[in-house]
């Protein structure tokens, strides 16, 4: 049977305020654009993992306005029946975006932190061994959905983002993959090279994989057995919000697939270049007949406003 993902995360309204620059303490600045868009780590995970044809039950609640953010899980095709909806507003973000195309992103948790043990307990006992449980840090209860996911057997994948010190509490021993960047890697280690992040890591979590993303410098895997490096696609960046949950769910789709780690690797890296070509969150990711023809395209090395150039 194919592996079925869950994903216990955070739905969010973002509100992309494009931006000549970001803007400074005790600066106020005039916004070039505005653009509203559905997002949130774990929606835009579920949703990467779906357009790569994945199996994917979204976990996580909405409030009283979030009917649009079900319907767009759904509308890609994840499987909606756990979220719930709670009294009071959804989770939203604030997002600025650079001109070239970095950003800074300020959350509102809203409905994203009232889980309760008793909805995550009834959302688990639907999956079991052979199952992935993929987790950010934009949810309460995140350890406790860790721990009680990896004792029903699931093999989880984390990506500790945004990186808090609670973290460091929970058992990441059961953590199977790590998906981080750059900040997360040091602020887990304390360690500023890529190489001695990746090292730290898989010296603390000897079982683990570790990915740890680099923008447009490309991206570590490391594993038990090795370690390499994927360069990154050329892309003229026009927004990197959801860039690295792009990668998550290609990487992990492309992994229940079969692919060998070389080759989820390229596909993460291409698939998250697609999104950075275009604007938004959960609307940027493509889908894997995109990724797939910019293979065809001579190992699709270049992308520009969403189009594989070669
Ligand atoms: O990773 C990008 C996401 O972070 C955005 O969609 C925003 O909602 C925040 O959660």
């Amino acid at each position: 049977m194919a592996m079925r993902f869950l994903v216990m995360g955070a739905l969010n309204y973002d509100h992309v305020y494009g931006m000549k620059h970001i803007v400074a303490p005790k600066e106020t600045a005039a916004s070039l654009r505005l653009e509203t868009a559905c997002g949130g780590k774990g929606l835009n995970q579920s949703i990467a993992l779906a357009k790569a044809g994945a199996a994917v039950w979204h976990g996580g609640m909405v409030g009283e306005d979030g009917a649009l953010l079900v319907e767009t899980a759904a509308g890609y095709g994840v499987c909606t029946d756990f979220i719930r909806t709670v009294p009071g507003r959804s989770g939203h973000a604030v997002i600025q975006v650079d001109q070239e195309g970095q950003n800074a992103i300020v959350l509102y948790g809203g409905s994203n932190q009232c889980l309760t043990k008793a909805y995550m307990q009834e959302t688990l006992l639907a999956f079991g061994r052979g199952d992935c449980l993929v987790l950010q840090n934009e949810v309460n209860m995140g350890g406790e959905i860790l721990a009680q996911g990896a004792a029903r057997g699931m093999e989880v994948a984390l990506n500790p983002s945004p990186f808090g010190t609670e973290i460091l509490n929970w058992d990441l021993s059961k953590v199977s993959l790590f998906f981080l960047n750059e900040v997360e890697g040091e602020q887990m280690t304390g360690k500023q090279e890529p190489e001695e992040m990746v090292s730290a890591l898989c010296a603390r979590y000897p079982a683990a994989t570790v990915v740890l993303t680099l923008g447009e410098k490309g991206a570590m895997y490391a594993d038990r057995e090795r370690k390499f490096f994927c360069p990154a696609v050329l892309v003229r960046a026009v927004d990197t919000t959801a860039a690295g949950d792009t990668f998550t769910g290609y990487f992990l789709a492309a992994r229940a697939k079969g692919f060998s780690p070389e080759q989820c690797m390229r596909t993460a890296a291409q698939a998250s270049a697609l999104a950075v070509s275009r604007q938004g969150a959960a609307p940027s990711i493509p889908v894997w007949e995109e990724v797939a023809r910019m293979t065809e395209k001579s190992g699709g090395s270049i992308v520009e406003n969403g189009e594989i150039l070669r």
